[in-house]
């Protein structure tokens, strides 16, 4: 029994060495180590030996199965390791692949505008007017009568506003002055906001216009708020959209809810002021309508025009968007051409 178990001993380490595989282990182990493996058989026969030869015999039997589940153990161990790596490298991803590109979004060009307009204004102490209080669909009422406009203005004409079936007197807003009014009707002064928005005007499309369109609004009523302050506020305006380096000039000009009134022009960005058919040969371009908020306009929201004055301004986004980036046909911000709007 003693050569059988150094036998055992023998062909079980071997084939421990020759394992090449987790499984040629487990064979091992069945059948030297398991219930009905080899060894087991031996100590079921201890039995019939004397006691000496059990307590030597057993003893062995002991040694025997000890020594072989260390060297499986160790074994294991190492065979573990050399598949692992085996699988790693089959399933290695490589990872300097190029991958599919995907196209990332922007913002649209008007959208840019507005923000960097706004961001602008936000610096110069003015703040987003509430959106409640800028309406697209309004009444004439707010559009036009509380800003002054004589009831028989042309701007009224069925030619230039939308007329809605909703009720008589409902229209879709054909600039956002308006918003003036409900601002104002909603908060004493101090005010000192801009609201931007759509605008809707009745007319046939063309390279330069479009019967919708986006405006900036501008309010500030204070005490002591006097002209010199409304250009000054402008002046900075510009020199920050276009740059210092470009001339401004302020132009009388005429509206209804503001005296005195100004166009603001600069000078062309085409020509530089020689004179181009951008500008019609004038060497300046229009940026924007302002004026002293008209004392009837204070009156109709309540505030004191003895008090109180103010200033207000209004921009065309889209015209503002095709100075700085000489675009010359308004229908290509609507037109959705990925060609077109990738470029900003
Ligand atoms: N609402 C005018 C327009 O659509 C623009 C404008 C001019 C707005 C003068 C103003 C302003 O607030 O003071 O043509």
């Amino acid at each position: 029994m003693k050569e059988k178990l150094e036998l055992i001993l023998k062909n079980a380490t071997q084939e421990i060495n020759n394992a090449k595989l987790l499984q040629d282990l487990e064979n091992v182990k069945l059948n030297y180590l398991s219930r009905k493996g080899e060894l087991n058989s031996i100590k079921k026969n201890l039995k019939d030996l004397s006691d000496e030869d059990k307590r030597i015999i057993g003893s062995l039997a002991n040694k025997v199965s000890n020594e072989l589940e260390e060297l499986i153990a160790s074994k294991s161990e190492e065979l573990y390791k050399v598949e692992l790596n085996q699988k790693l490298n089959k399933e290695r991803i490589d990872i300097t692949l190029p991958s599919d590109v995907r196209p990332q979004g922007k913002v649209h060009p008007l959208t840019q505008t507005i923000n960097e307009i706004v961001e602008i204004f936000q610096g110069l102490g003015f703040s987003v007017m509430p959106s409640e209080y800028s309406p697209e669909v309004e009444t004439e009422y707010i559009n036009f009568d509380m800003l002054n406009f004589p009831p028989d203005h042309p701007a009224k004409d069925m030619q230039d506003t939308f007329y809605t079936k909703v009720a008589p007197n409902v229209i879709l807003r054909s600039q956002t002055s308006g918003a003036q009014i409900r601002q104002m009707l909603n908060q004493t002064p101090p005010v000192r906001v801009i609201s931007p928005g759509r605008v809707y005007r009745c007319e046939s499309v063309s390279a330069r216009k479009n019967n919708l369109f986006h405006q900036i609004e501008g309010l500030l009523v204070d005490k002591d708020i006097t002209f010199a302050d409304l250009k000054g506020i402008l002046n900075e305006f510009v020199r920050i959209y276009f740059g210092s380096a470009r001339p401004t000039r302020f132009r009388a000009s005429y509206f209804p809810f503001t005296e005195p009134s100004a166009e603001v022009d600069v000078q062309c960005i085409m020509c530089g002021g020689k004179g181009c058919r951008t500008c019609s040969g004038t060497g300046w371009l229009e940026v924007l309508g302002s004026g002293m908020v008209h004392a009837n306009v204070l009156k109709n929201v309540g505030i004191d025009p003895e008090i109180y004055s103010g200033f207000a301004f209004g921009m065309g986004v889209e015209r503002l968007t095709m100075l700085k980036y000489a675009i010359n046909d308004i229908r290509l911000f609507f037109n959705n051409d990925i060609r077109f709007l990738k470029q900003f």
